[in-house]
């Protein structure tokens, strides 16, 4: 399951509002569109590849939604809160409509796959409803809502992958950018509505993957992260353009393949399933010194009894012995999760188990939310959502509590330690600083000197926050 992203690329702690602006107006498009996005990294860069669309059909970006032709809004439905927040500015952008009557609003993404039929005519608060497999039909849509028709198309496919797409990058920064190698996801974890809405796993050609990571950095990019709800079941039977031999191609194998482009082209990905990550990938990782030393591996309990109900596939042991692989493969590799609080018939002992889950892994980042039901998934149909939201709320803190300790030792161990950091740009606080991360993803702060974005340089910590290395260049 993909990690939720609430990034700006430019933002250093990576958290905030979910908002894509867009680059300046090309005044060759004769019209013009807005869009912003919430959820996951996938989302964002479904964004850039809806973008390239709309550009090819005469539609440029604008930062400035006042002045669009087309609203578009790109959700999520992970949990209860991001369609809450989604539905409020769709409001505003409804009352917009009033002064603007030309102007359409379309709703891209998770939630159109799920609120299809009550956006459009329940509550009219949109013209067009495109789900995440259907963006190739977004320019007819668009002309069709333009005749006042309202335009819907949440089809499902078994085999889109946007391959030929090349994604124009929203917001960037130039150095950093995301690379879709699947879509969907099998693994029915019983809480989430992945399935549902972006359906059944498929995955890239992996050639075009290449392609364009390569096509990045020739353009100066310095970092891919290479994305998909669970990278590890990434699987490709094909013929390689190279030695027009049949090849078959693992994770490991087009991790491998991404990092040989050249050595100054970083590497990561997101998300890894426990049960899938293999010694495979972890030793490629050794070998690359351009491959991160960071893993995102979401543990959502330390249960064994509520991973089976959430239909994990791993027990607590298991989850274990991997993390335990990890350290001995990649010593100094970063690790972050995802924890779910008050999933169905938790109890305070499930909860401990959780944290001291907590104490064994030692995160050095964890994103972590209280259940929230989700209507459709197996565990709505299945179990009763029973434990009180005080509780899950009371548990999440304490959850958080112990995580934000960690962090903070976590960052404490690097004080002296000189790291490698890729620049990404200026600092949010300070004009006169730069920032960007380490291998391990941790973000380092250090005064701007003659350096640019883009760089690499040699930063050794002397001071931190919970969230934040403070570094000086060496
Ligand atoms: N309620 C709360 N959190 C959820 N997640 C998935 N489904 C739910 C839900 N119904 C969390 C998981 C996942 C992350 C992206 O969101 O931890 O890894
Ligand atoms: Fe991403 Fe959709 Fe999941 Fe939200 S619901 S995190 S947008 S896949």
């Amino acid at each position: 399951m993909m990690l939720e992203q609430v990034t700006k690329v430019h933002d250093e702690s990576r958290q905030g509002e979910a908002f894509a602006p867009q680059p300046a107006v090309d005044q060759t498009y004769h019209k013009k569109f807005y869009i912003e996005s919430y959820g996951c990294q996938m989302n964002f860069n479904d964004s850039e590849i809806v973008a390239s669309i709309m550009n090819q059909e005469g539609f440029g970006a604008t930062r400035n939604y006042e002045e669009a032709d087309l609203i578009l809004l790109n959700t999520c439905s992970i949990r209860e809160k991001a369609e809450q927040t989604v539905r409020k500015r769709l409001q505003e952008f409804r009352k917009l409509k009033q002064s603007n009557p030309g102007m359409l609003v379309g709703v891209l993404g998770c939630m159109a796959e799920r609120l299809k039929a009550k956006l459009l005519e329940e509550e009219k608060l949109v013209d067009l409803v495109v789900g995440p497999d259907a963006y190739r039909t977004l320019p007819a849509l668009v002309e069709e809502a333009e005749t006042g028709q309202k335009a819907v198309n949440v089809l499902l496919s078994r085999e889109e992958t946007y391959a030929d797409i090349n994604p124009i990058r929203l917001d960037s920064n130039g150095v950093t950018a995301f690379v879709s190698i699947m879509r969907g996801c099998n693994n029915m974890c019983t809480s989430c509505l992945v399935p549902f809405t972006r359906g059944w796993d498929r995955c890239r050609d992996p050639y075009s993957v290449i392609q364009e990571a390569a096509a990045l950095f020739n353009n100066g990019y310095r970092e891919v992260t290479l994305l998909g709800q669970n990278v590890d079941s990434y699987y490709w039977v094909g013929v390689s353009p190279e030695s027009a031999q049949e090849e078959t191609i693992t994770f490991a194998s087009l991790l491998e393949k991404v990092a040989q482009i050249n050595p100054l082209l970083r590497v990561r990905f997101s998300t890894s399933h426990p049960k899938d990550i293999t010694d495979e990938v972890l030793h490629t990782m050794a070998k690359y010194e351009n491959i991160c030393n960071y893993i995102h591996l979401p543990v959502q309990s330390g249960s064994t009894r509520v991973l089976q109900l959430m239909n994990r596939t791993y027990t607590r042991e298991w989850y274990m012995k991997k993390v335990t692989r990890i350290r001995e493969i990649l010593p100094d590799c970063g690790l972050s999760t995802d924890i779910i609080t008050g999933f169905c018939t938790e109890t305070e002992e499930d909860h401990q188990d959780t944290m001291s889950m907590m104490e064994f892994a030692k995160y050095d980042l964890a994103y972590m939310f209280f259940y929230s039901e989700r209507p459709g998934t197996l565990a709505a149909r299945r179990y009763q959502d029973d434990v009180p939201e005080d509780v899950k709320k009371r548990r999440l803190a304490q959850v958080v509590e112990l995580h934000r300790r960690q962090a903070l030792e976590s960052m404490q161990k690097d004080l002296g330690k000189t790291f490698k950091v890729l620049v990404e740009g200026t600092s949010k606080r300070s004009e006169n600083d730069l920032f960007g991360r380490n291998d391990q993803n941790k973000v380092i702060v250090f005064p701007r000197g003659n350096y640019e974005k883009g760089q690499y340089v040699q930063v050794k910590v002397v001071d931190c926050t919970a969230a934040t290395l403070i570094g000086k260049v060496v």
